[in-house]
């Protein structure tokens, strides 16, 4: 049984998870680096470009006692009796496309993450498959300490929950062509 971090990419899950694995003494299972590791991922990190059903095999195989497994692919790979607890970590879409201008993405590959994070479909994907076990935290407009600080009190069972709809904070804004028209 293991802790997850999953969440969209570049929201923060690695940071974090290095920091909460130091503080627990867990192990980090990284499912990139099995994906890569294992010959299962084609050129794009891309969900369709991964066997999930392979990984996931390949998943069941590991000893999971005091592990924190982390990746975007976490929801497409592992089952609810393998994990303890999962968490979503959730940014602001703004701060994701600056994020990704950092490291070189291109436009299209931009907006499409950050597109997917305003919809939510990692979160959607966990809640509806892990759902009591699921638990969503902002990392925006925060340290990287004070994210570690929630998501150690939410391994220990002191969540506090947070309403996140960057849907409609980006109507608000009227950026919706900014994130998903060519
Ligand atoms: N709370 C924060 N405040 C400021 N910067 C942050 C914060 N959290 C993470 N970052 C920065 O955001 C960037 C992306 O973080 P990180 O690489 O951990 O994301 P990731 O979710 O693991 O991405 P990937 O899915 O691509 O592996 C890094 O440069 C990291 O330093
Ligand atoms: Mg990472």
């Amino acid at each position: 049984m293991s802790i997850v971090i999953t969440g969209t990419p570049g929201v923060g899950k690695h940071t974090i998870t290095n920091k909460i694995a130091k503080k627990l003494e867990l192990e980090i299972i990284d499912i990139n680096k099995i994906a890569k590791e294992s010959g299962l991922f084609e050129e794009n990190q891309n969900i369709k470009d991964v066997d999930t059903e392979k990984l996931g095999k390949i998943i069941k195989k590991e000893n999971l006692e005091n592990t924190i497994i982390v990746g975007h692919l976490a929801p497409y790979v592992l089952k609810k009796n393998q994990i303890k607890k999962i968490i979503v970590l959730r940014r602001n879409p703004y701060d994701l496309i600056t994020s990704y201008k950092q490291r070189q993405y291109t436009d299209k590959k931009s907006k499409e993450n950050a597109g997917s994070e305003i919809l939510g479909v990692i979160a959607h994907d966990v809640i509806k498959q892990f759902s009591e076990k699921a638990f969503q935290i902002d990392n925006s407009e925060k340290s990287i300490n004070e994210t570690v600080k929630e998501v150690l009190d939410t391994i220990l069972g002191n969540h506090k929950d947070v309403e996140i709809d960057w849907l409609n904070m980006v109507t608000e804004n009227d950026d919706l062509k900014k994130f998903f028209v060519d």
